[in-house]
């Protein structure tokens, strides 16, 4: 469907508004004080979360930076210095703010993320720490899926599995940011279960590709979930008659997964599109999600702001990085907006810079 606006924002499934059933629900919503666990709007949409994951428990929290932070701070619960590892382009290392640190009191153990996402299990294992007076304790593994930086991949439930049994070996907990969870299981053809039986507490985004206003879940056992309840209340995330937003979110649930495959097939078309244009060098030629990685060819001199400017004329909204651009695909874009898209890109990478001939 086309933006109310009119634009073509790339820039993130984020940028996704409510569609006109989320926004009929969320007026007729049936709501309580969500505090007292009066709203049954929540409570549904709790139940639901658990469900899809597979988990006795959920818990309704306003962004997915707050779904980590909580599970972060119920598996390092009381133990300040420990350590949690993490993979070098993942979110919780280096989009939250360094709420690990500063929140959690934990330290980060830095492990490459592999190019298919996962974290390679010998480099976990290195990173495990022995039992020594000097050293911090490891307490924790987090896993991202889909993997947003890797190109969006989906980490392969087999992977999972390998981590799993890694951090069972060593007493350990594995918590799985899914952001884009059901993304990840949408490309695999497969229930959300595949990949969250092996994790003891889970995050997924309502507010991403699903197309809610707002929201993530927090998913794990009972347990976990009501020590997250009470650091969400610690950290001011306690919310009210919040059925309001809620509502939207069980429509995401019922109505947004499986259209998720559209997201999927328009980055394909986006990726196969802009292949061959001259000065562009696509990361990941063959999207498994909804992103688009692509770097621009310095040498070229046109620069990724330089490309958001002139696109921006088109109606068509880039976060540029210097040289590169991560184009997301999401509910809002049609496959008539990737081939503007597309056309867009062929015309400003083919002008001519002054000083050089640019061929096609
Ligand atoms: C992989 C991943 N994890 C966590 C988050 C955090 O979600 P939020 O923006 O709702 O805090 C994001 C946001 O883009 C993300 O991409």
């Amino acid at each position: 469907m086309p933006f109310e606006n009119g634009l073509i924002d790339l820039r993130s499934d984020t940028v996704t508004v409510p569609t006109p059933e989320m926004r009929r629900a969320m007026a007729a919503a049936e709501v309580g004080d969500d505090v007292y666990r009066d709203d049954p709007t929540v409570n549904r949409l709790e139940e639901r979360a658990a469900a899809l994951t597979g988990k006795a428990a959920a818990l309704f929290v306003p962004s997915g930076t707050m779904a980590n932070l909580l599970a972060l701070m119920v598996h390092c619960a009381g133990h300040r210095g420990v350590e949690v590892i993490v993979g070098d382009k993942s979110h919780i290392y280096l989009n939250e703010v360094g709420g690990l640190a500063a929140l959690v009191g934990a330290q980060a153990a830095v492990v490459a993320n592999q190019p298919d996402g996962s974290l390679g299990l010998a480099d976990v294992e290195a990173a495990i720490r022995a039992d020594d007076v000097h050293h911090p304790r490891t307490r924790l593994i987090c896993l991202e899926n889909t993997q947003n930086i890797c190109g969006g991949v989906v980490v392969s439930p087999g992977a999972m599995a390998a981590t799993r049994a890694l951090a069972l070996r060593h007493g350990l907990k594995v918590h799985l940011d899914g952001a884009r969870l059901f993304n990840a299981a949408v490309a695999l053809g497969a229930p959300a279960t595949t990949l969250t039986q092996h994790a003891d507490s889970v995050m997924f985004c309502l507010s991403k590709g699903l197309g809610a206003p707002v929201g993530s879940m927090l998913c794990g056992e009972a347990d976990l979930i009501d020590e997250a309840r009470r650091y969400r209340k610690m950290v001011g995330g306690g919310m009210r008659q919040a059925g309001v937003i809620a509502a939207a979110g069980l429509i995401a649930l019922e109505h947004m997964i499986e259209r998720l495959e559209d997201d999927h097939v328009n980055a394909r078309r986006l990726a196969a599109g802009l292949a061959d244009l001259p000065g562009l060098t696509l990361e990941n030629p063959e999207p498994q999600t909804n992103m688009v990685y692509l770097q621009l060819d310095p040498a070229r001199g046109i620069t990724g702001p330089d490309v958001a400017e002139a696109l921006r004329g088109d109606g068509i909204v880039l976060d540029p990085g210097p040289y590169g651009f991560r184009l997301v695909t999401h509910a809002w874009i049609t496959p008539g907006d990737v081939d503007q898209v597309i056309a867009g890109f062929r015309s400003v990478l083919g002008r001519r810079r002054k000083g050089q001939v640019c061929e096609g």
